[in-house]
């Protein structure tokens, strides 16, 4: 049986009810983080609380949580969920909480709601043995798409058309520009050089993402936040999307046509094993969650 919490409660999944007044529900007011769980540990965590706290203060959301508080929280689920061995995810959503419908915020000193869930989770190995096929999809989102706000309806249209072409994701294309993948960040390899989007409002600055960009520095391989445009997918010797529950993923066709050999690229699966040699270098590191 699943734990979460909801504003000040450890309870049952089935238990936690949420306001119908809520204005994630209205108005998706609000944001969410999804942090891997490695061995009980929370993976980058540091760089989940900065976006997070920039997110909030940018949306002008009082938490009434201080970070560290978070974290406690979402450590002490971590027990209650028995997930200290083996791999998991942690969901956080804050909302601007309870109060009857008006566009503008509601009446000051009304709690934000804060909701944490956990879930075991196994790395989709043999996928990535493979490489999975993306589609592209017009980038028809707001032009804040470096804030990760619970509004995400283009990105469930956008991965729905992709099951639907049996595909894994779907990219977002903006001004004939490849922007990022709808849970995703999208890199390609050209002349031997990694790029991806460069961080802006255009784009989530994931963090899977700048991990990686540091690991291709720290492996001397070449890489450049340069966008990839559409003429150049001809071009990609290789592809593949970045993501918390993704690590690194290899692109081996978009809208059906092959990426370079058609197969997993050497480059994308070498930055693939600097992570994976990262998450379990951060198993081991950081401070275990406490025993509850
Ligand atoms: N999605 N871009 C978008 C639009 C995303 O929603 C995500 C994450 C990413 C990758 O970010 P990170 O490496 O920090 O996970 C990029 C989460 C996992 C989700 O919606 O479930």
């Amino acid at each position: 049986m699943s734990i979460v919490y909801l504003n000040g409660q450890f309870l049952s999944r089935s238990d936690a009810k949420l306001s119908v007044d809520d204005r994630g529900f209205f108005f998706g007011d609000g944001v969410y983080e999804v942090t891997r769980v490695v061995r009980g540990r929370l993976f980058e965590w540091d760089r989940h609380a900065k976006r997070l706290s920039r997110g909030l203060r940018e949306l002008r959301i009082d938490a009434g949580l201080e970070l560290d508080a978070i974290r406690s929280l979402q450590e002490r689920l971590i027990g209650e969920n028995d997930m200290r061995e083996g791999q998991g995810t942690v969901y956080l959503q804050i909302t601007r909480g309870a109060a009857p419908r008006t566009h503008h915020f509601p009446p000051p000193g009304t709690p934000a709601t804060v909701f944490l869930s956990a879930a075991p989770f196994t790395p989709a190995s043999e996928v990535r043995a493979k490489g999975v096929a993306v589609t592209t999809y017009p980038d028809y989102r707001w032009s804040r798409c470096d804030l990760k706000t619970v509004n995400l309806l283009p990105a469930v249209m956008a991965k729905q058309f992709a099951s639907d072409n049996d595909a894994f994701e779907s990219i977002f294309v903006r001004e004939a520009v490849i922007t990022e993948g709808s849970h995703t960040n999208f890199f390609g390899v050209i002349n031997g050089e990694v790029r991806t989007y460069p961080n802006s409002n255009y784009v989530l600055p994931g963090v899977t993402r700048d991990v990686v960009v540091e690991l291709a520095r720290e492996l001397n391989v070449p890489v450049s936040e340069t966008p990839i445009y559409l003429h150049e997918i001809a071009a990609l010797e290789e592809a593949f999307l970045t993501g918390t529950t993704t690590d690194v993923m290899p692109v081996v066709s978009i809208d059906k046509k092959a990426v370079g050999s058609g197969r997993p690229g050497a480059l994308t699966m070498r930055l693939y094993e600097a992570l994976a040699k990262r998450l379990a270098a951060a198993a081991e590191r950081s401070p275990a969650p406490a025993v509850v």
